[in-house]
């Protein structure tokens, strides 16, 4: 059996989960996840939430609460809000996680016995009032591009560059100006993995063209070695005598996590977890804003180790999603809130609109009410319910729910019959390359033309042809609910019962949407519209409640 370990970026355990989070990440994974399990793969789907950094560490200390205490909070809320929306982990664990802790440190044994790390006496911001180093977020000042006021040390957010030194530095927990101080940190040989990098991007067919060659270009504009050491409190612990009280910095050992949650998961499964890993397809889905960490870092960290744990087969990248064409910001109030939306509309809306605007690119994706309102009322129950609803319903109607003795096909059915046959396949092509967008098309589409065929057909007049209508829409239903699964799982769980099969839809094989097998005789279940429709006046509402215009 084929094998397959999905990933896809651990949430900063640092605030609520945002349509944008699940639109570029968790939704692919999620759907790609259930298509390969349909498909005979046995597929897990791991994440994690992101506990350490130091973001998080100055929050927790704003709100009064230790760092394990804060994390373990959104850890918990994370995972209740992706569980809502349809996204089946086979497990969510952390990287604060005592696996995951231990086998940071091994790494970085192994990485510094190789000779992949050294040390390096460096100038870092000192705060003397509160006797603390500061890295990152604990310093804001001017940035020395734009000018933009209160950006932080590591990152304008104005204009996006990365200032080699802030301007008038102020430290950002107790406003004073930092000194300089000397300290010695530890670097990854990141530049000592250019040829290598180069030559797995080069035979790595999977991975995104386009993706590759930016990443090929960093590479051959010279890549710089990884400070890997933060001098908080909040971390993995730097496993050595002389670096006591400091810890690694939040991606060296993020991503480690994919591997010690898959390692944990599946050896308590009385798997060989690293066996497997070694043998399985491995996916990391990713939103773009951090393909440098994945398509370098990452894969480096993996050489360096002799590719003990094999390196991502697929990173597949996706665009940021912009929210009414702007982009989201929490602090403005320009977002939405997961937990939030699955509070107006079912998860399925969400997951149909998303998935039919995402395409496998890096190209940003835009979510608008309005196009929200119109895909969900005019395709998914203009077209599909309608269908669905249609065909079951007459079923109902004229036949008492059973499913009439057939007549020789015409050149109709014929057609409809072919079309059944060949909607596996088809499908199966575009979901191996992460087309999940053309997938869900083709289903669509699927969908409107047994809208047609049954209305060309019309069975209402109850001539000849009438059973051959009903026996092949009825199996084309059958088809869309298992087809539909990996996309609107509570839908296509709902369409399987009203067809009255018993056992859950995702119990069957993803080849087996190409069957033609409920016979006359067979039973229907209890029928009724699967959708209810958007309502204009309610979404004028909900646009109210999104930040002031910028
Ligand atoms: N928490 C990071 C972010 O949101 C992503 C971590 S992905 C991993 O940007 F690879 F590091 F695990
Ligand atoms: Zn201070």
């Amino acid at each position: 059996m084929k094998k397959a370990i999905i990933t896809s970026a651990l949430p900063y355990a640092n605030g609520e989960i945002h349509l944008g989070h699940v639109a570029s990440t968790y939704l692919p994974a999620d759907v790609t996840t259930r298509y390969l399990k349909l498909n005979d793969v046995e597929a897990y789907y791991f994440c994690a939430s992101d506990d350490f950094g130091t973001p998080i560490l100055i929050q927790s200390e704003k709100e009064g609460k230790t760092p394990a205490d804060y994390v373990a909070h959104w850890n918990k809320r994370d995972y209740d809000d992706f569980t809502a929306f349809g996204i089946d982990f086979d497990f969510f664990y952390k990287t604060s996680s005592n696996e995951n802790i231990q086998f940071v440190q091994q790494v970085f044994n192994k990485l510094n016995s190789a000779g992949h790390i050294y040390e390096k006496e460096i100038i870092q911001f000192y705060c003397s009032n509160d006797k603390k180093f500061l890295p990152d977020r604990y310093v804001k000042g001017i940035c020395p591009y734009c000018n933009a006021v209160d950006q932080y040390s590591d990152l304008c957010e104005s204009c996006g560059r990365v200032p080699e030194e802030i301007s008038e530095p102020k430290c950002s927990i107790c406003g004073q100006t930092p000194t300089k101080e000397k300290t010695t940190h530890f670097f990854f040989k990141l530049k000592n993995f250019s040829d290598l990098l180069s030559k797995w991007l080069e035979e790595n067919k999977n991975l995104q063209k386009d993706v590759k060659k930016y990443v090929q270009n960093w590479i051959k504009s010279g890549l710089i070695d990884w400070d890997i050491t933060r001098d908080i409190s909040w971390g993995v612990p730097i496993p050595l005598d002389d670096a006591k009280g400091r810890v690694f910095y939040g991606w060296f050992d993020n991503h480690l996590a994919y591997i010690s949650t898959a390692i944990k998961f599946l050896n308590d499964k009385g798997i060989d977890g690293k066996e497997f890993w070694n043998s399985a397809d491995i996916y990391h889905f990713i939103g773009k804003d951090i393909s440098y960490h994945h398509y370098l870092f990452l894969p480096a960290m993996r050489l360096g180790m002799d590719s003990e744990y094999k390196l991502p087969d697929f990173i597949p990248t996706r665009g940021h999603l912009t929210l009414q064409s702007k982009k989201i910001s929490k602090s403005r109030n320009w977002y939405i809130g997961l937990k939030q939306f699955l509070q107006y509309y079912p998860a399925d809306y969400l997951r149909y609109y998303l998935v039919s605007i995402n395409p496998y690119s890096q190209d940003d994706l835009n979510f608008d009410w309005d196009e929200f309102t119109n895909r969900i009322n005019s395709e998914l129950i203009g077209n599909l319910g309608n269908f669905v609803n249609r065909a079951l319903g007459f079923t109902k109607k004229a036949f008492n729910g059973i499913i009439p003795e057939t007549e020789n096909f015409d050149e109709k059915d014929l057609e409809a019959q072919a079309k059944i046959k060949s909607l596996s396949g088809e499908l199966g092509i575009l979901m191996d390359q992460n087309h999940l967008d053309r997938a869900l098309k083709k289903i669509m589409e699927f969908s409107s033309f047994f809208n047609q065929y049954f209305q060309h057909k019309e069975p209402w007049k109850n001539e000849s042809g009438t059973a051959n209508c009903v026996f092949l829409s009825v199996n084309a239903a059958r088809s869309m609910a298992i087809a539909l699964f990996p996309f609107l799982p509570e839908s296509s769980q709902k369409i399987w019962e009203q067809i009255g099969i018993s056992g859950n839809v995702n119990q069957n094989k993803w080849n087996s949407i190409s069957d033609i097998s409920l016979n006359a005789g067979h039973i229907l279940g209890n029928v009724s519209p699967i959708f209810v429709k958007v309502e204009p006046e309610d979404i004028a509402k909900y646009k109210k409640l999104l930040g002031p215009t910028i």
